[in-house]
C-alpha cells in the first residue's frame, strides 16, 4: 500500500521468525502479489492464532475474505473445540477462489463464505460473535464498526487490521486526494477506540498496524475515579 510502519530489515526478520507455513499459504500469497490482490501479512495471520487460541473462540467473524488467506489462518487456529468462521465478501470473483481454496484445504465445513456488502449483510446475522476480524475497505471503518459492536458479546475480541495506516493517521497525511477519506475514517475510528466506554483497546506496530480491544464485560472492574 504504502511504506511500512516498521523498517524492512525488521519485518524481514519477524517473517524469518514464523515457522514454515503450509504451502497452499504460499500459493495464495503468490496469486495475491501477482494479481494486485491485497492480504495479511504472515505476521498478523500467527498473531490471529495466537489470539484465537488464548480466547478459545467459538463463533468467529471476518470481514473482508479476499480471496481467503486470512480467512484460513482464522479456521486453521488450533482450538480446544473446533470453532466456525463466517466471513464476508463483497466482490464476486474473490469470494469464488475463497470458496475455492476453502475447498483445496478441507475446511469449507467451517466456514460460512457469505457475498455482499457487509453493511447490509451484518445486521442479518442470528447471534452473537466471541471473535470478530475486520480487514475490509479502510473507508468504512466506522460505519462497520458501528454495525459489528454490537454482535460482539462481552468478553469477545475485536481485531481490525490497517489501524496506522502506513502511518498516514498520525500527521493526517494523504499522497493523494482520493485517499483523504479513508486516512480521516481510520483516525475516526481511532478515536472511537479510545474513547469507546464498552472496549479496552491496545494498538500493535505490527503488519501495517492492528488494533485489538476487548470488549467488556459487566460488573467486576474497580475504578480509581471518585464520584
Ligand atoms: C484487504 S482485502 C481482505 C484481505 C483478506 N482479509 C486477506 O488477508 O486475505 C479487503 C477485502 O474487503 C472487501 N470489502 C470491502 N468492503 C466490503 C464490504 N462493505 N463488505 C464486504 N466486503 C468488503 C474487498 O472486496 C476486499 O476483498
Amino acid at each position: 500500500m504504502g511504506q511500512r510502519i516498521i523498517s524492512e530489515d525488521i519485518v524481514a526478520f519477524l517473517q524469518e521468525l514464523l515457522p514454515q507455513r503450509p504451502s497452499l499459504f504460499a500459493e495464495i500469497e503468490k496469486e495475491c502479489e501477482q494479481d494486485y490482490i491485497p492480504l495479511i501479512e504472515p505476521e498478523i495471520g500467527q498473531l490471529l492464532q495466537v489470539f484465537l487460541g488464548i480466547k478459545q473462540a467459538k463463533r468467529v467473524l471476518e470481514i473482508g475474505t479476499g480471496i481467503g488467506y486470512s480467512t484460513l489462518w482464522l479456521a486453521l487456529a488450533p482450538n480446544k473445540e473446533r470453532h466456525h468462521v463466517t466471513t464476508l465478501e463483497i466482490n464476486n470473483e474473490r469470494y469464488e477462489r475463497a470458496c475455492y481454496y476453502f475447498e483445496k484445504a478441507g475446511v469449507s465445513s467451517v466456514i460460512t463464505p457469505l457475498l455482499g456488502d457487509a453493511h447490509e449483510i451484518i445486521p442479518q446475522l442470528k447471534g452473537t460473535f466471541d471473535f470478530v476480524f475486520m480487514d475490509a475497505a479502510k473507508g468504512q471503518y466506522p460505519g462497520l464498526f458501528h454495525k459489528i459492536y454490537p454482535l460482539l458479546e462481552p468478553g469477545g475480541v475485536l481485531v481490525i487490521d490497517n489501524i496506522l495506516l502506513n502511518g498516514w493517521v498520525i500527521d493526517m497525511y494523504w499522497p493523494e486526494r482520493r485517499k483523504k477519506t479513508m486516512v480521516c475514517r481510520v483516525r475516526e475510528l481511532l478515536e472511537i477506540l479510545k474513547t469507546h466506554p464498552g472496549l479496552l483497546t491496545s494498538i500493535l506496530p505490527l503488519g501495517d498496524g492492528v488494533s485489538v480491544s476487548i470488549r467488556k464485560r459487566e460488573g467486576g472492574q474497580f475504578s480509581l475515579d471518585k464520584e
